[in-house]
């Protein structure tokens, strides 16, 4: 039963709240999902003006749902109203994209926003607190625009999301080895959140067994399963018309509330500062196989040792993110 006597709230910003994903990512952070059943939370919802009307709807359906962890929403079309005093912002308004749009395409669109957003956070958030996700796309590049625009806020602090990535490749190999998604471990994304991630299977394990013996078809692995995920974005926008909303809703959350809490030694996947890691620029935010510890450090898994399929994939996904950010480089102090 959530009720977060005692405890003092956190303040949660959420761009784009009246959106797709922001319909979807609300209630169940105010239901505790994110932080659980004893945090009590202030929702800080951004909007564009035109879409205030709409944010004042979803209000209103927040305020009918009592949930007993809610203590406050915050409807603004400002910033640094929105970000003031944030433990946790969630940048998910941007533009999607639709049917046969490229990613690419979206880079300039949606660059501006994050610069000012980055300059926002740097202003108002609570810089000792402060965990960023970046959900809006192209999310690696623009959680970048949005850090180098925040200069007094430590880089780390902000990430971008392939755990959608990650969670899309957890459901094809539990599906394909007969397991439970629980069942499959050291399974990551590397890279960009585009076309050209690469989702690893080589040091991972189902039931303890290792995951390329247990499949025994590099064929699959190779023309199935990593297309399948790389490609899982677009396909869902050809069946729905829509881009993912309730899919990368859950995955925003996943992605929160193991940052806070903890992997429990498992790994994950999120898009964090590079200080060269692996042979990834420093200064990019790649996708890398992380554990966080209970007190809600990440480090990045060391030690592994990248074959040459992989690294062919791995430097496809970071010369991508080169591009990108040299697409956007009048953004970047
Ligand atoms: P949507 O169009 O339904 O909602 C976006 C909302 O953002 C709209 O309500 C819009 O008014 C608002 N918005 C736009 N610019 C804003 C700004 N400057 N400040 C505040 N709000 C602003 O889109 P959606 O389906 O919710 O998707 C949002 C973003 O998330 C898109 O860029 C999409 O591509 C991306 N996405 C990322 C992932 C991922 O895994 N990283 C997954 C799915 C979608
Ligand atoms: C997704 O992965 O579902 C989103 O990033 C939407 C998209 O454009 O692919």
């Amino acid at each position: 039963f959530a009720s977060g006597k005692g405890k003092a709230p956190v303040r949660v910003a959420i761009t784009g709240a009246s959106g797709q994903i922001g319909y979807q990512l609300l209630f169940r952070i105010a239901s505790g999902d994110m932080l659980g059943k004893d945090q009590p939370i202030i929702l800080q919802c951004l909007e564009l003006p035109g879409a205030m009307n709409s944010l004042k709807g979803v209000a209103m359906e927040l305020d009918d749902c009592a949930f007993p962890l809610l203590k406050g929403i915050v409807q603004s079309d400002k910033p640094e109203e929105a970000f003031a005093g944030a433990d946790y912002a969630l940048l998910v308004g941007a533009r999607p994209r639709s049917k046969g749009m490229e990613r690419g395409d979206l880079l300039k669109a949606n660059a501006e926003i994050f610069s000012v957003q980055g300059k926002a956070l740097d202003k108002s958030a609570n810089r000792d607190t402060l965990r960023v996700l970046v959900v809006g796309n192209p999310a690696n590049t623009n959680a970048l625009i949005a850090a180098r625009n925040a200069p007094n806020i430590d880089p780390k602090r902000f990430s971008a999301m392939t755990r959608l990535d990650h969670n899309r490749g957890l459901a094809q190999l539990a599906d394909k080895t007969g397991s439970a998604v629980t069942d499959i471990e050291k399974f990551c994304i590397w890279g960009n959140h585009s076309a050209t991630q690469y989702p690893d299977i080589n040091f991972g394990t189902v039931k303890g067994k290792s995951l390329v013996n247990t499949i025994n078809d590099q064929k699959w692995v190779k023309d199935n399963f990593i297309p399948t995920v790389q490609q899982r974005g677009a396909a869902i926008i050809a069946a729905r018309g829509l881009s993912s909303a309730a899919s990368a809703a859950s995955a925003a959350i996943d992605h929160m509330r193991d940052w806070t809490y903890g992997t429990n030694g498992q790994w994950t996947s999120m898009a964090i500062y590079s200080e060269g890691e692996y042979g990834a620029d420093k200064g990019l935010y790649f996708s890398f196989p992380v554990i966080v510890d209970n007190k809600g450090k990440y480090e990045i898994v060391k030690g592994l040792k990248l074959d040459q399929f992989s690294q062919e994939r791995f430097d496809a996904t970071r010369k991508e993110l080169l591009s990108e950010m040299d697409g956007v480089k009048e953004l970047l102090p």
